[in-house]
Formats: structure tokens, C-alpha cells, sequence
């Protein structure tokens, strides 16, 4: 290895903090899908932990194609994200409410993820290692997919059931939205602060 670190080195070091990041989450999925209510959540989280566990296994190639050892050094990044999503799941919020919040864990990890392998992936073809590069575009895709997939569940309704549930109570006394002049709104947005 040269004294001083090239691109190479840097690929490599952000490949080890993929390799562990993809190992915390493999604990951490598991607690959201735990914490989920609806079952389509519950079974996206458990599905996304199978992809997870493939996705350890595809790192491994990759470190394999490069002649590396398979090795992983702690991810400080993701382990901030999984603490903010375990501090979620310590509220105490309406089971809709709390899968609307797992899904915002969730979706914070998946776009770290895409970050990481975006830049792994563009990494690897630019220096050539282009059975790398095709290895780690698999999972690249596998993670935008589980982000879209949580992205289709929270507007497919979970976040409706959850602002629904909000402003339950208020809706009593609200004026008809239709009747709700300019004013009336934003009163009726400042009671909800
Ligand atoms: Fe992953
Ligand atoms: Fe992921």
C-alpha cells in the first residue's frame, strides 16, 4: 500500500462501514418489524431483513473479487440512526402514529444506505473493478425499492390513519372544511400546534 491513501483505500474503508452497517441493521430490523402494527409494515420489514442478509453475503463477494478480507469497521452513521429509531419506539404514540415513526426510521436507513452504495458503485467503475461495481448496484437497487416500498405504505394510508386519529377529537367542533375561510384554517392549524 502506498504511504499516502488513494482512492482505493478510501473504497475499501467504505466498504468495511457498509459491511458492519448492513450487520447493526440486521438487529435492528427485527425491532421495527416487532413494533409494527400493520401487517403489511411488519411483513416489508421482515422481508428487507431476508435482503439484508443477502446483501451481507454480496459484500462478501465483493471483498472477495477484490482480493480483501472480509472485514467490517464500526458505522457511527448508522448507529446514530438505529439509536434515534430505538428512542421512537420508547414513545408512547397510537399504534398508527408509531408506524408512521418506524416508517421514518426505516426510510432514514435506506437512504443512507443508497448513499453509501451510490457512491460505492460509482467508485467501483470508475477505478474498474466492474464485478464489484454490478454486485453492489444489485443491492443499490434492492435498497430503493424497500425505501419506495415504505414510501408506498405510508401514502397508501398509514399516515392518513395516523393525521385522521390527530385531529379526531378537534373535527367535532371544526366548521366543514369547505366553509373554512383563510383565517378559520389557520386558526384551526394553530390549535393543532
Ligand atoms: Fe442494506
Ligand atoms: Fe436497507
Amino acid at each position: 500500500m502506498a504511504d499516502t491513501g488513494t482512492l482505493h483505500d478510501a473504497f475499501i474503508d467504505e466498504l468495511r462501514d457498509t459491511y458492519d452497517a448492513e450487520k447493526q441493521l440486521t438487529k435492528a430490523l427485527p425491532k421495527l418489524a416487532k413494533a409494527a402494527t400493520n401487517a403489511k409494515l411488519r411483513t416489508a420489514f421482515e422481508t428487507h431483513l431476508q435482503e439484508t442478509q443477502g446483501q451481507i453475503a454480496r459484500l462478501e463477494q465483493v471483498f472477495q473479487s477484490l482480493d480483501e478480507p472480509v472485514r467490517g469497521k464500526h458505522c457511527d452513521g448508522i448507529a446514530g440512526i438505529i439509536e434515534e429509531g430505538k428512542s421512537v419506539m420508547e414513545e408512547d404514540f397510537d399504534e398508527t402514529t408509531m408506524d408512521a415513526c418506524l416508517i421514518a426510521s426505516g426510510q432514514r436507513a435506506e437512504h443512507y444506505e443508497m448513499a453509501a452504495y451510490g457512491t460505492l458503485v460509482a467508485w467501483a467503475q470508475a477505478m474498474g473493478h466492474s464485478q464489484a461495481a454490478k454486485l453492489l448496484q444489485q443491492t443499490l437497487d434492492e435498497e430503493k425499492a424497500a425505501d419506495k416500498k415504505l414510501s408506498g405504505l405510508a401514502e397508501g394510508g398509514i399516515n392518513q390513519g395516523a393525521a385522521d386519529a390527530a385531529h379526531a377529537d378537534e373535527d367535532e367542533d371544526e366548521e366543514p372544511v369547505g366553509a373554512a375561510s383563510g383565517a378559520g384554517k389557520s386558526a384551526a392549524k394553530s390549535r393543532r400546534r
